[in-house]
């Protein structure tokens, strides 16, 4: 069987983390009558500095024909101060809305090697007599087409509305504002709940759904689609938890966690807390699925880490 993929290297310690991952893919698949075809493309600050855009439209078409898209970093400080739509990360918004993988699949393993690695006690997190194998291991399941990051956004001037009877600014500026809309369709929530119920299913069975329900109407619907769903799934135990609650539940106690599934914006946040206990930021992958497209082999799929680009450290070798 033959797969091909097409490789974004990216910026920072992009290349050197990718070119890692994909030693150990083709290790993987040795003598197992797979082969990979490597498709080298550009996104990100580089291809900002080449092409004047973060996500040529080649890169998107080239990505969408592949048959999966492995990713590394983008991003940078000398890029930090072009304007919203020609950032690097515009180019793995892009990626994501382009390939329409909306169900964001983020492990968080701590395994017993990496014990000393993680901030949380020994009170907190007793060593597991015996077994051996991870000392948590939960699954974040985060929207990632959707939300607040694709939402309406902009900016004005307060005398259009927005505060319009303020006067005097601390700084003495005008009094212009800016916002961004989280906005959801059941659609948007049911497929990314549904993949969610699937994978709960396959663990312990038990779901945990995080939102802001007691102030964000977004979260209430998210709540009433996951109660809906939930009657399909009789042998998923389903909780309910607000946000800043999950934020201090996962380092008080991350065992109680099987899966979580979660809007874009709060999956981002708590990924990275994920991440940091379970060893470091270095430690997540993360499997960005879709729905399987007609004629293709398998679902579209975008795999990443969930670090950044990490300037400081590229071309040192230094990142895991
Ligand atoms: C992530 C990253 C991205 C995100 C950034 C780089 C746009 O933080 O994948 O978690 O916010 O989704
Ligand atoms: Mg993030």
């Amino acid at each position: 069987m033959e797969y091909t993929i097409a490789l974004i290297s990216g910026d920072g310690i992009g290349p050197e983390v990718s070119a890692w991952a994909v030693k150990a893919l083709e290790k993987a698949v040795e003598g197992a009558g797979i082969r990979f075809i490597w498709k080298e493309l550009p996104a990100g600050g580089c291809a900002i500095d080449t092409y004047g855009v973060p996500l040529p439209d080649a890169t998107l078409e080239e990505a969408k024909n592949s048959d999966a898209v492995l990713l590394g970093a983008v991003g940078g400080p000398q890029w930090d101060t072009l304007p919203g739509h020609l950032r690097p990360e515009r180019a793995l918004l892009g990626l994501r809305k382009g390939l329409g993988v909306y169900a964001n699949l983020r492990p968080a393993l701590l395994y017993s090697q990496l014990r000393g690695a993680c901030p949380l006690t020994e009170e907190v997190l007793p060593p597991e007599p015996g077994s051996g194998g991870p000392l948590f291991d939960l699954m974040i399941v985060r929207e990632l087409t959707g939300g607040i990051y694709f939402g309406e956004n902009g900016r004005g001037q307060a005398a259009d509305g927005h505060d319009a009877g303020v006067k005097k600014t601390v700084s003495g500026a005008p009094c212009d504002y800016a916002f961004d809309t989280e906005k959801y369709s059941r659609f948007e929530v049911e497929r990314v709940v549904q993949t969610a119920f699937d994978i709960a299913k396959k663990r312990t069975g038990r779901l945990c759904m995080v939102d802001k329900a007691n102030v964000l109407e977004s979260s209430r619907f998210w709540r009433e689609i996951t109660g809906e769903i939930s009657r399909l799934h009789p042998s998923v135990t389903v909780t309910y938890m607000y946000v800043d609650n999950a934020a201090m539940q996962l380092v008080l106690a991350p065992r109680n966690f099987d899966v979580i599934v979660t809007s874009n914006l709060f999956g981002d946040i708590l990924s990275d807390e994920a991440a940091a206990i379970s060893g470091s930021i270095g430690m997540l992958a993360s499997a960005s699925l879709g729905d399987t497209i007609p004629g293709k082999k398998i679902p579209a799929a975008l795999y990443e880490p969930i670090h950044g680009s990490a300037p400081g450290l590229a071309g040192k070798n230094l990142a895991n």
